[in-house]
């Protein structure tokens, strides 16, 4: 299972691919704005210092909604830099724009996916991920990692080639989940990745270890 990172934080990205598990990154214009990153060429530079610091696939996400403006807007995104993924909204001129750019050998990632029929559609218009919210399904008592078993079982049976990116990761379990139903990507925020390090036995183990070495001395 790959992991990305589910930020534009540069820091954040930094120590995430410092740690050598790093295979990508995600944004969307919420996470850049977080970041105070405003105004054409910044956002443009910012997309390019991404890309300089992670070897793996990076999503830049359109902000227009008609057919004829993201395919301008993701063309434009694409040319940026190889690693550039654009990150298209799950909607009809979304859907159509994906299949262009698959016929034309633009990756995308499909997002704001919330049902396996919106799954099935992007798995049709080629897209290169599909990215199920699950965190946000469970906020509404709906049951996330359901939603990727269910993809991932439907991509199975046609031999889709779109890879299934849970985001809107929330926790580590969430990650765990994931990889029991066999997501092919997660996008987590740096901090959930980290608890993934966190069990009180090995801190514990390790004191002791350290403690005993330093006795035998
Ligand atoms: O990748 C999508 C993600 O950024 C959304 O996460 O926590 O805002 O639902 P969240």
């Amino acid at each position: 299972m790959k992991f990305f990172i589910d930020t534009a934080n540069l820091k954040q990205i930094q120590e995430a691919q410092s740690l050598g598990i790093l295979d990508g990154v995600t944004t969307n214009p919420s996470l850049m704005a977080k970041e105070g990153i405003k105004g054409q060429a910044n956002i443009i530079q910012h997309y390019l210092d991404i890309c300089k610091t992670v070897s793996g696939d990076v999503s830049a996400e359109v902000i227009t909604t008609d057919y004829e403006e993201i395919i301008k807007e993701g063309k434009k995104l694409a040319s940026l830099h190889p690693h550039i993924v654009v990150k298209v909204p799950m909607i009809k001129d979304g859907i159509k724009a994906i299949k262009y750019f698959s016929d034309h050998h633009i990756k995308t990632n499909c997002t704001l996916v919330f049902s396996a029929g919106q799954a099935l559609l992007a798995a049709k218009a080629g897209a290169t991920y599909v990215s199920p919210f699950i965190g946000r399904l469970d906020d509404t008592s709906t049951d996330g990692i359901s939603l990727i078993q269910q993809i991932v079982h439907i991509y199975q049976n046609y031999d889709y080639q779109t890879q299934v990116l849970a985001a809107s990761i929330r926790h580590p379990m969430h990650i765990i989940m994931c990889a029991e139903v066999g997501a092919d990507v997660v996008t987590c925020p740096l901090d959930v990745i980290l608890s993934l390090f966190n069990h009180p036995l090995t801190d514990i183990g390790l004191a002791k270890f350290l403690a005993d070495y330093k006795k035998s001395q």
